[in-house]
């Protein structure tokens, strides 16, 4: 028998939830952001799944680019951070993918390449995060400097948010504004939106959204929110009861010795560790489902074992079930108890842990 640890992954969440992004933008054009291996969920199933529904999609670095192609994945594909060297643009011209640009040196590789084709670039622009992209008032010459060249196609205009996830802050507003004056009187597309401004704010929808989180059914909100509450979950992690004893009062669990017995409890070990990706920060009383029923971590997460105080459940035996996140436990909660994102939990899902698609 092997050991019980497994992500189910279930692609029509997945394909709601993206279904669900351009609803609430209809007048846009959608990528599905694939990066990290689309957040641990598996970047050429999701890919598969969204090749009718995704107008393009969204990835790190070349790497995944080329692994969608070599799946046979043939939509555009978007370079967020675009190239990292100049060899990579021969490439970029022979795949369809199209390259952010987000500093002068990428422009000048662009107009000193030899290329079979024009490629679509999106200069990115920095509105305020500070982070990564061409200064503002940059924006209108390398626009006219693109344009000039035999190498560049389209020529699309995107940015990044710093606060979006945060409702009530002023920030998007403003890097909106900055944004738009950069780029007055400019013929060309928009793209602004991550999931959190999908599903928040209209106004920075344009011409392209870009979903990423919302995609795999994770509010990217501390606060609820009606369109986030529509989103389903995608990944269900979970594994099994390895063990069960009783731990009388006042002896300790785990290593430190964190978790004390305030009276005798039902201590289960469960198969899950932290290099599984179940990060050790999810502590003492964080939630968990164990046969069905709520349940909280008792003791330190080990490297491939988690204890969890089960006293007081029903028909809990060795064997059981236990959800870490998924459809009985979302894992914004999971997320908070460990002082955390959901960005984080999903992309730590180590390879150890199979994944098993459903519809
Ligand atoms: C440039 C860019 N666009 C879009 C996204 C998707 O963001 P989210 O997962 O919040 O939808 C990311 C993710 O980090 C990003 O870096």
């Amino acid at each position: 028998m092997a050991r019980a640890a497994k992500a189910k992954i279930n692609l029509s969440a997945i394909e709601h939830n993206f279904k669900l992004a351009k609803s609430l933008a209809s007048e846009s054009k959608a990528i599905a952001i694939i990066k990290a291996d689309a957040y641990g969920h598996g970047a050429v199933a999701v890919a598969k799944k969204l090749e009718d529904a995704a107008d393009a999609f969204g990835v790190a670095c070349i790497e995944e680019a080329l692994e969608l192609r070599e799946a046979g994945i043939i939509k555009p594909v978007l370079l967020l951070e675009g190239f990292f060297s100049p060899d990579e643009l021969p490439i970029i011209a022979e795949n369809n993918f199209w390259t952010a640009l987000h500093s002068e040196f990428q422009v000048d590789q662009i107009r000193q390449a030899k290329l079979s084709c024009a490629i679509n670039v999106w200069p990115k622009i920095d509105s305020g995060m500070h982070r990564l992209g061409l200064p503002l008032e940059s924006a209108k010459a390398i626009y006219h400097e693109l344009k000039a060249m035999d190498n560049v196609a389209d020529v699309v205009f995107m940015s990044h948010m710093a606060c979006a996830d945060e409702l009530d802050n002023d920030m998007s507003a403003r890097q909106l504004a900055c944004f738009d004056e950069a780029v007055a009187g400019i013929d060309a597309d928009h793209s602004f939106a991550n999931s959190p401004s999908i599903l928040s704010n209209k106004k920075s929808h344009r011409q392209w959204i870009r979903a990423g989180l919302m995609m795999y059914g994770a509010s990217p909100f501390e606060v609820p929110q009606e369109f986030a509450q529509q989103l389903k979950p995608a990944m269900t992690f979970t594994t099994e009861v390895i063990a069960l004893r009783e731990v009388a009062v006042n002896e300790t669990v785990g290593y430190a010795a964190s978790f004390k017995c305030d009276k005798a409890r039902m201590i289960a070990t469960i198969a899950i560790g932290y290099a599984d990706g179940y990060d050790r920060h999810i502590g003492n009383g964080s939630p968990i489902i164990v046969a069905g029923q709520a349940a909280k971590i008792a003791g330190r997460v080990s490297m491939d074992m988690v204890t969890v105080d089960v006293t007081g459940l029903n028909d809990v035996a060795v064997g059981s079930v236990v959800e870490l996140w998924g459809e009985q436990l979302n894992v914004v909660e999971v997320a908070n108890a460990a002082a955390t994102i959901p960005y984080t939990l999903f992309t730590g899902v180590t390879k150890r842990v199979p994944r098993e698609y459903c519809e």
